[in-house]
């Protein structure tokens, strides 16, 4: 049995880490789980995985704990829920307030399967380095980087030319300049493949997600961004890919469903059953790609130049989109002001917020409180 934490385990990462691990029973228990606010949901999930102990944030709400079930309160519940040893750590929460936990779990030597992206891009190698010096392994779960980290499988590091990330698009993928100028916050969470939480959602709008993965894949996998090709594919279902020096290029393909990546974190290096459909090839009637807008969408060029400001730019990349992210969902700026903020950010604030990984979660809050001042 391999024991398991999830760390936002009522999102959307997290309940699709509940379907699979309902299938598998006999192979993983669900001992720690964390969240936010939503403490009558993570209880009936405590009950139901017979869980050892519920971290809550709030410490307001009231709980009424099943038997057996040890509580952790507060801001510092997620961290202490992190550290609890098992033999992997789901990394679910939204946005860099996870990396504070995500280190937890790698400072307590627990093996990390990560899809809170913000937290690598803002901790970006020095978080690699923790990870490898306390030799804890990090399997991403972003469906991007699961591919390419199956497809970097086929060869040698030094045999790979570059990496394919594809991206859908978004809801707003055939919209012009014009109208992207009065896009709702109603319509930018509407994503036509994915079920995603309300930032990831927006961020795919944007597709300052794509910026984020595109650090992400350069931190992660220790490529150049311009070995780093971002093309438009609707329809998600090719993964992403890694071209080699011989002209081959090995993708991996499968649904729109996070259950085959999560699936896939928490097993490795075993493959065992998602849940998920074979792929029909020949019902899904093609593959389409498209080069990328980076004038309707300029987060990809942005993150390109952020991540050769190094840290303090991913740092920054991620804090400014945060900030003007939850600026335009409170109907403070419009959907464009949300790149131009990260632009401006980075050409004012840079290279302004450099830190060694034990200060990084000062250096996101004053960055972010930095951005906030800015923007109002
Ligand atoms: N969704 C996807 O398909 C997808 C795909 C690839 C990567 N990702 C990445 O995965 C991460 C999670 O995304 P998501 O879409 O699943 O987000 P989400 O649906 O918004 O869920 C966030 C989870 O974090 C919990 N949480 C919030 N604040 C917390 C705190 N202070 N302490 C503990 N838990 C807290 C929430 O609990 P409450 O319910 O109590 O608020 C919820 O369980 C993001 O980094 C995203 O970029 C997501």
């Amino acid at each position: 049995m391999k024991s398991v934490t999830i760390l936002g385990v009522t999102g959307s990462i997290g309940q699709s880490a509940l379907r699979f691990l309902r299938l598998h029973r006999d192979k993983f228990s669900l001992d720690h789980i964390s969240v936010g606010c939503n403490a009558e949901q993570a209880v009936a999930i405590a009950r139901e995985f017979n869980c050892q102990s519920l971290g809550v944030a709030d410490e307001a709400c009231d709980i009424d704990l099943p038997d057996g079930v040890k509580l952790y309160r507060g801001a510092q519940a997620l961290c202490e829920q992190a550290a609890q040893p098992v033999d992997v750590v789901l990394g679910a929460v939204s946005g860099s307030q996870g990396l504070p936990a995500i280190l937890a779990a790698i400072n307590a030597g627990n093996r990390v399967a990560l899809a809170n992206k913000e937290s690598l891009v803002c901790g970006g190698t020095a978080l690699l380095e923790r990870a490898r010096a306390k030799g804890v392994p990090i399997i991403p779960v972003d469906s991007e980087h699961s591919a390419m980290f199956q497809c970097l499988l086929a060869g040698k590091r030094e045999e790979v030319h570059s990496i394919i990330l594809t991206a859908s698009g978004g809801p707003f993928r055939e919209h012009s300049l014009e109208q992207l100028k009065s896009a709702t916050a109603k319509a930018a969470l509407n994503h036509p493949n994915w079920s995603m939480g309300p930032k990831n959602s927006l961020d795919s709008a944007t597709l300052a997600n794509k910026g984020l993965e595109l650090i992400e894949t350069c931190y992660f996998f220790d490529m150049a961004p311009e070995d780093v090709t971002v093309v438009i594919h609707p329809t998600s279902i090719f993964h992403s890919a890694v071209q080699y020096c011989d002209g081959s290029v090995i993708a991996q393909l499968g649904e729109t469903d996070m259950a085959g990546a999560i699936g896939y974190g928490l097993s490795y290096p075993d493959r065992i059953e998602t849940g998920l459909n074979p792929l029909d090839l020949t019902a899904l009637g093609g593959l389409d790609f498209y080069p990328y807008d980076s004038v309707r969408f300029p987060a990809v060029d942005l993150a390109r130049r952020a991540i050769h400001l190094g840290q303090s730019g991913t740092l920054m990349f991620n804090a400014a989109n945060e900030i003007a992210g939850q600026a335009f969902l409170d109907g403070r700026i419009g959907f464009l002001d949300i790149a131009r903020h990260i632009e401006t950010a980075l050409n004012k604030g840079g290279t302004k917020f450099k830190a060694g990984l034990d200060d990084i979660v000062r250096a996101d809050a004053e960055a972010k409180s930095w951005c906030e001042d800015w923007i109002h």
